[in-house]
């Protein structure tokens, strides 16, 4: 693999690869080894043309674990504000004798219009393009599950909230089908989880009480108002009184169920507060995790397999 933009198309074996690669940076991750050289003498550039967080700190870091130099460029602050177009800025990128590429980008197909240009020249990971794509973070989230919770084969994942617009879920549903989860299905009104997500091999459901119930794996998502046509916009009130997951709404699921975000939260809408902060979340381990599985992918991509410590 030389690029990582979309989970669908990958095969299981190669999910596989990533999950046990990523295995073997958790102590770098969790700084019980402080550093590995794996990728000394390597540039790497996190190209952010939308906000984030989680994602581009846990990339930057990554990169400067495996002892990668990071050079961090968002839209705001590059030329692009001036007309400059993605490609040219990417070929003057290139004329510093980068590695890779590390792209976040509001239009979906951003980063496989990248792959394209570079070939072999360059790595490129998909950071999350539009309503497209996000892989690593359903490679944080499989791993999670496989980590806290036990093989995906047993698992029942429901994933609740504004599925529609969000490249969050699509990449994760393609990961659990790949990884032979039994039983997905995807919960919130029908303006934002529309009957056509059946053809993911999803089960579609608009009611908390039938599509809660012995699911091990609880996944919220945000609404994302930025990307809604503004009829399909529900009252934040209302959203959280019908669906939001609530410790009553967590108490029908599988007893012990694990609760997983990507993040960033809308605390009161999507979910309360006291589940996010319960017993029952892992929405920080999966940050963790997050920071091993793009140390994991970065180094795979370089072609350098794992660490050992
Ligand atoms: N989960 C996620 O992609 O978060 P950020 O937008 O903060 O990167």
């Amino acid at each position: 693999l030389r690029h990582l933009l979309s989970i669908e198309g990958l095969r299981e074996r190669d999910l596989l690869q990533i999950l046990d690669t990523t295995e073997s940076f958790l102590s770098i991750a969790q700084r019980t080894v402080k550093k590995t050289p794996t990728l000394r003498g390597r540039t790497l550039v996190n190209l952010f043309f939308e906000n984030s967080t989680r994602t581009r700190s846990t990339f930057e870091l990554a990169a400067k674990r495996l002892s990668a130099d990071v050079l961090n460029i968002s839209a705001s602050q590059s030329s692009t504000t001036k007309g400059e177009s993605l490609l040219d800025t990417v070929d003057n990128l290139m004329a510093m004798q980068v590695d890779g590429f590390i792209v976040r980008h509001p239009e979906a197909g951003a980063a496989h219009l990248l792959a394209r240009h570079l070939g072999e020249r360059a790595l490129v990971v998909n950071a999350g393009d539009g309503q497209h794509a996000h892989p690593t973070q359903a490679l944080l989230d499989v791993f999670t599950i496989r980590r806290l919770a036990g093989p995906v084969e047993q698992q029942v994942v429901c994933i609740l909230g504004d599925v529609l617009h969000s490249r969050v879920a699509r990449a994760l549903i393609h990961a659990l089908s790949i990884l032979g989860c039994p039983e997905i299905r995807v919960l919130g009104p029908r303006t934002l989880v529309p009957p056509e997500f059946a053809s993911l091999g999803v089960q579609v459901h608009h009611d908390p009480r039938a599509a809660l119930p012995g699911a091990s794996i609880v996944y919220a998502l945000r609404l994302q108002r930025e990307r809604m046509e503004s009829h399909r916009l529900p009252s934040l009130d209302e959203f959280h009184r019908r669906f939001g997951l609530t410790p009553e709404r967590l108490a029908l699921a599988a007893p012990g169920a694990l609760v997983l975000h990507p993040g960033p939260i809308n605390r009161g809408v999507e979910i309360a507060s006291t589940v996010v902060d319960g017993p029952q979340s892992v929405v920080l381990a999966q940050v963790e995790h997050g920071l091993a599985v793009r140390m994991a992918v970065l180094s795979l991509l370089a072609g350098v397999p794992g660490h050992e410590d």
